[in-house]
């Protein structure tokens, strides 16, 4: 009982929050490097160029108006360019994460450093450096597990196609998607196509204009066909390759057991599930075309796409868990406190953490029950973690007792979703093993890592790295196999 033998314990990371070398290597920007840093209570900013040449912002959340493009301004800080550059260090973090004995790690592609504009021509530099990633992994048996999209887009397909709206970006994803199958058939096994795909709704993480209901659903439409096409390729290339798709789970509870309250938690949860429908049954659910009658959304499709979706279904449910939400039938008497990438509505049983996220260990494994009821294919939980305020003591110790305790009930409750219900979860890669940018407010104070690194929210600092206390409490977790929480 409890893990299974090969569990793949890791730990994730994303190139735009991680990586660093913004331009070097012959990498060109993307839209998540016109995207500026923030605050727990000032939103981070996407600096753009009007039509008219003016240099203009809106907050994140927006979308840039029609036929405006994104613009680094020289003045301003943008966290992803040097972000805990992992370009740099790769060597010595991927040393620290064998010291703590991963078996997996997670990290993204960034398409703009492969295919600088994201078209078809190709950058062997790019190539090289993630080869030599692979191959440093290889060197200490860590299994890579490769996102091949996190959240962001070649700056020139947003500003001249319009990004995801645009069905042309399918064949240069495809080819993108081609190109590293090929160069790393033999060196990546697992696979994740499009990182949360359910938050995919603005320029940042598209490079769409219009975010109405019916341009992010067609965007949507386009990103599903994209997937099948992959997961279908990526299976020609290797029939070993293990493609899976990746969603946010943010599980609604109902406020009450009033009936309203229960059918609104129904529609909220169902919002999230339309995207697993999709790429695991391989068909849009029924009540998601209803929505589309009634809110007079008309997704143009091309013959053959419906079959595609259907043949090109993934392997596992890759899915981040950070926290549950309430659903109510009165949302203004509600509380709302923080959330991930969304507010999330306040739960009184829950406790929160510094930047509001309810603390729910139970909600994982009602998740793992839910999905696995619902899909009966294997899952992954690919993020899960606890963003904290980390002090270092004068003496360099970092004794974050919150995140090991934060991790101790997660973990728990993973195991209990594998004895007492059956899941078949193959790993587990909590978020921002080692400190990296903060994506909903673009800090790095929001600190996630069992490593800790030197930098503050204006990119102040040393990038020295350093062991937290839960370092060497996840080392513990994994040469046991999860055996052994106690937080000594
Ligand atoms: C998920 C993303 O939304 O949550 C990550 O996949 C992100 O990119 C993580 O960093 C935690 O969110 P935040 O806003 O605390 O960085």
């Amino acid at each position: 009982m409890g893990f299974p033998k090969n569990f793949l314990w890791g730990g994730a990371t994303a190139a735009n929050q991680y990586e660093g070398g913004y331009l070097s290597g012959g990498k060109e920007p993307s839209t998540l490097d016109a995207i500026t840093g923030g605050s727990h209570t000032t939103s981070r900013k996407i600096t753009y160029k009007t039509k008219e040449g003016k240099i203009e912002s809106v907050t994140r959340e927006k979308s840039l108006p029609t036929g405006a493009i994104g613009y680094i301004d020289p003045e301003q800080y943008y966290p992803s360019h040097v972000a805990t550059d992992f370009y740099h260090h790769y060597k010595e973090d991927i040393a620290l994460f064998a010291e703590m004995g991963f078996k997996c790690f997670r990290l993204s592609i960034n398409w703009s450093r492969i295919c600088p504009k994201g078209t078809d021509k190709v950058n062997e530099e790019g190539l090289a450096f993630y080869d030599a990633v692979f191959d440093e992994l290889l060197k200490y048996n860590i299994e890579p597990v490769v996102t091949i999209n996190h959240f962001d887009i070649p700056m020139y397909l947003a500003d001249e196609l319009d990004g995801w709206s645009n069905r042309k970006v399918i064949d240069y994803f495809l080819f993108f998607c081609e190109t590293i199958f090929k160069r790393y058939k033999d060196k990546v096994k697992y696979w994740m196509t499009f990182n949360e795909i359910n938050f995919l709704r603005s320029w940042t993480q598209i490079g769409i204009h219009d975010s109405s209901l019916q341009g992010k659903y067609q965007a949507a439409h386009h990103l599903f066909v994209a997937s099948a096409k992959v997961v279908k390729l990526g299976h020609q290339i290797n029939s070993d390759f293990q493609i899976g798709m990746m969603v946010a789970y943010i599980p609604s509870y109902p406020m009450s057991c009033r009936p309203e309250d229960v059918m609104e938690s129904v529609q909220f949860n169902r919002e999230q599930e339309f995207y697993i429908d999709v790429q695991v049954k391989g068909y849009y659910p029924a009540h998601k075309l209803k929505q589309f009658e009634r809110e007079g959304v008309v997704i143009k499709k091309e013959a053959g796409d419906d079959e595609l979706i259907k043949e090109g279904t993934v392997d596992y449910i890759g899915f981040s868990y950070y926290m549950s939400t309430v659903s109510s039938a009165n949302p203004d008497k509600v509380k709302f406190v923080g959330g991930n990438q969304m507010p999330a509505v306040k739960n009184p049983y829950l406790e929160e953490s510094d930047w509001g996220w309810g603390v729910d260990p139970l909600g994982l494994r009602i998740s793992l029950s839910k999905l696995y009821d619902r899909y009966n294919i294997p899952l992954f939980v690919v993020e899960n973690g606890f963003g904290a305020v980390d002090t270092v003591e004068s003496d360099g110790a970092i004794i974050d007792d919150y995140r090991i305790d934060y991790f101790k009930k997660h973990v728990a409750a993973m195991k209990d979703a594998i004895d007492l219900d059956g899941v078949d979860l193959i790993g587990y890669t909590p978020w921002g093993c080692i400190d990296l940018v903060s994506a909903g407010t673009g800090e790095m104070k929001k600190r996630y890592g069992f490593i800790y690194v030197d930098l503050d929210d204006h990119g102040q600092g040393t990038l020295k790295r350093s062991r937290k206390k839960s370092f060497n409490w996840y080392k513990q977790v994994i040469a046991t196999n999860g055996e052994k929480l106690e937080n000594n």
